[in-house]
């Protein structure tokens, strides 16, 4: 019975390389600098698919893959239905509400925040939380311009070393939520596949804690 396993390319697929080593599982195909978007541990029955972070809960929602790691920012923007199982806590960040703290103040409070976010589906949900109604501009990075010229209020973004919004003049002025990466599994394949699944996610619990 093979398992299929969603990485997302960049940094995140470096540390889960790492976490698989620890767990006896050949890494090898994995580490080779090449262009390969499919890679094998043939000995323990894994294929490992490399994707775009934001791909990899579709990748898991449909079944193609039966597990897959991405960070918390991703799946909360997918939306999709899918287990998840481990907090592998690497990739740590928080999802901020950032702008110009001073300009907050002056804006009229019955106009519509403009808010310029690569997640439109977290900041919706985080406003319709609070009952505020947004209009939501979705860019696809550097984010922390459109405070700066105008083209939004506020930025709803992830803040890791806070360099970007200190760099470019803005302040967080909420939190939104904590993002680490997570271990997320299809939830048919945790039924049918559960005999592989769960030992190996109770290895790879075990390594984390060891990292
Ligand atoms: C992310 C995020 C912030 C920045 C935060 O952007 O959108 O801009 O990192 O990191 P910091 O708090 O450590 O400065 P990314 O580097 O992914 O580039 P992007 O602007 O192209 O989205």
């Amino acid at each position: 019975m093979e398992l299929t396993i969603a990485l997302a390319k960049g940094r995140l697929a470096k540390f889960a390389i790492d976490l698989f080593s620890r767990c006896g599982i050949d890494t090898s195909e994995l580490e080779e600098d090449t262009r390969k978007l499919v890679v094998y541990d043939k000995k323990n029955e894994l294929r490992f698919i490399l994707v775009k972070p934001a791909d990899v809960p579709v990748y898991v929602y449909r079944g193609v893959a039966d597990i897959g790691i991405a960070g918390k920012d991703t799946l909360l923007e997918a939306g999709l239905p899918l287990y998840e199982m481990l907090d592998l806590k690497c990739g740590k960040c928080k999802m901020c509400v950032a702008g110009y703290a001073e300009k907050q103040n002056d804006r009229i409070t019955s106009t519509i925040t403009r808010v310029a976010t690569k997640y439109p589906r977290v900041a919706k949900m985080y406003y319709d939380e609070k009952g505020e109604d947004i209009e939501i501009i979705k860019l696809n990075g550097s984010i922390e311009l459109a405070p700066i010229l105008d083209l939004s209020d506020v930025i709803v973004d992830i803040v890791e070393s806070g360099t970007t919004i200190r760099e470019n003049g803005l302040a967080i002025l909420e939190d939104v939520c904590d993002i680490s990466a997570r271990l997320v599994v299809n939830q048919v394949s945790l039924k049918t596949k559960s005999a592989k699944i769960q030992p190996l996610i109770a290895k790879l619990g075990c390594a984390l804690e060891d990292m």
